[in-house]
């Protein structure tokens, strides 16, 4: 059946028939086509297209309570929504087409607040690798408010920023990689039971400066595609010394900063930098920063490798405890993530691959996922948003699975609501 819809409400996996106006005026080449790339729903909003014909026995429908749409012919299908409508148990159905309208809601508006943190976040790392680069001094005052509203963020819906933070370029990677560790170590803290709003927001800073000592790396040292020779390697390896020693010649830096900044390389067993302490020579603190950098480190993009999925990177870092990660501080790290961070790959009893899109902190085992694959069928199906936390879901997660084994790529774009 054809459709026609307002642009805002296209979703992946919708088949496009006709864009509202003359398609010559626009710069899609394809006349009709499956939507399977958020990015393209984008391009039509901005392309100034208000209105789409989708046809629905070639692709995905509105959601059933989306009644805005019409048919070419009359608007029939209107006609029998709200007569179905009005003959259902009205108050139930609308009371819950409000909590899942109010909750859907909260959290498209945090992610947009956290886009916007992030983005002023990257800026305020690149000004203070500038200022570094000319030979200025540090002012952490600056980088206060930051870590309050990142906090703040945290606070509010800890996988909004967590996840958005996680996916970065490989140019902004340093950069946005500050303001990733920044808010895993607030998440962190909050878990931790006897750290402070202070101690937190002093963590939070230490993430946000565990590696401005990189500001004095050659820059084609740090932005090298490939395995760096052992010389260069020395290089990298001196950030933590530098950054700490530029953060002693700055104010208003606290012990905290400046202990994570200078060992948030050490390992467990000794054989970390620039020390090699081992155990308890290695504070609190610090080893929160070596569990939260290397979390952010092997799940983002890089130009010679791609990151692995949260739910994979778990697994792997369980692997490397206790001789790297401190273990109680490891599973701290996991609870603030949730069992199935968002981003995860998981498989559903139904044989289905999904990726975990939110989660809040009722549902931990049950968060709210899309499907996108058929492991029967070995390929792609049209997604879908499931909120396994609902009364009466059938559908469950049975394990977590590996992008690698079912030759997926960039899963993160069906991360997008
Ligand atoms: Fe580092
Ligand atoms: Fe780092």
């Amino acid at each position: 059946m054809l459709k026609k819809i307002t642009s805002k409400q296209l979703l992946v996996g919708m088949y496009i028939q006709k864009l509202g106006s003359s398609w010559m005026e626009h710069s899609f080449w394809r006349k009709r086509f499956l939507l399977d790339d958020a990015n393209d729903i984008q391009r039509v909003i901005e392309s100034g297209i208000t209105e789409v014909w989708i046809d629905t026995t070639k692709g995905r429908d509105l959601p059933r309570d989306s009644a805005l749409a019409t048919t070419p012919n009359d608007t029939e299908e209107v006609q029998i929504a709200e007569a179905a409508l009005q003959a259902a148990p009205t108050a139930k159905v609308a009371t819950e087409a409000v909590r899942i309208g109010t909750e859907q809601e909260i959290h498209a508006k945090e992610i947009t607040r956290a886009a916007k943190i992030c983005a002023q976040g990257k800026a305020a790392v690149i000004s203070m690798f500038q200022d570094i680069r000319m030979g200025r001094t540090v002012s952490a005052k600056a980088a206060e408010e930051l870590v309050d509203e990142i906090s703040a963020s945290v606070m509010r819906n800890p996988g909004a920023l967590i996840s958005l933070a996680r996916l970065k370029t490989a140019d902004d990677y340093t950069y946005m990689h500050s303001v990733a560790v920044c808010a895993l170590m607030v998440a962190l803290a909050r878990q931790w039971e006897g750290i402070d709003e202070a101690t937190t927001r002093e963590l939070g800073m230490a993430g946000l400066l565990h590696d401005l000592g990189k500001a004095l790396t050659p820059p084609e040292v740090l932005n090298k595609p490939g395995k760096l020779t052992d010389e260069e390697f020395m290089l990298v390896k001196q950030h933590p010394a530098k950054g700490h020693r530029l953060l002693l010649d700055s104010s208003n830096v606290g012990e905290i900063p400046l202990d994570v900044v200078l060992h948030h390389h050490e390992k467990m067993d000794g054989t970390g930098y620039p020390y090699r302490l081992r155990g308890d020579e290695i504070s609190l603190y610090a080893r929160m920063g070596a569990v939260c950098d290397v979390y952010d480190a092997i799940t983002s993009n890089r130009p010679y490798k791609t990151g692995w999925d949260p739910g994979q990177s778990i697994r792997k870092m369980a692997e490397w405890c206790p001789s790297h990660f401190d273990d109680k501080v490891f599973k701290a790290f996991v609870k603030s993530l949730g069992i199935y961070p968002i981003g995860s790959l998981v498989q559903l009893a139904s044989g289905r691959l999904a990726v975990v899109v939110e989660q809040t902190e009722q549902s931990l085992v049950v968060p709210k996922v899309k499907v996108f694959f058929s492991t029967s069928a070995n390929g792609y199906i049209l997604p879908e948003v499931i909120d396994l936390s609902r009364p009466r879901q059938k559908e469950k997660i049975v394990s977590c699975a590996s992008a690698e084994a079912w030759g997926l790529k960039n899963i993160d774009q069906f991360l997008v609501l």
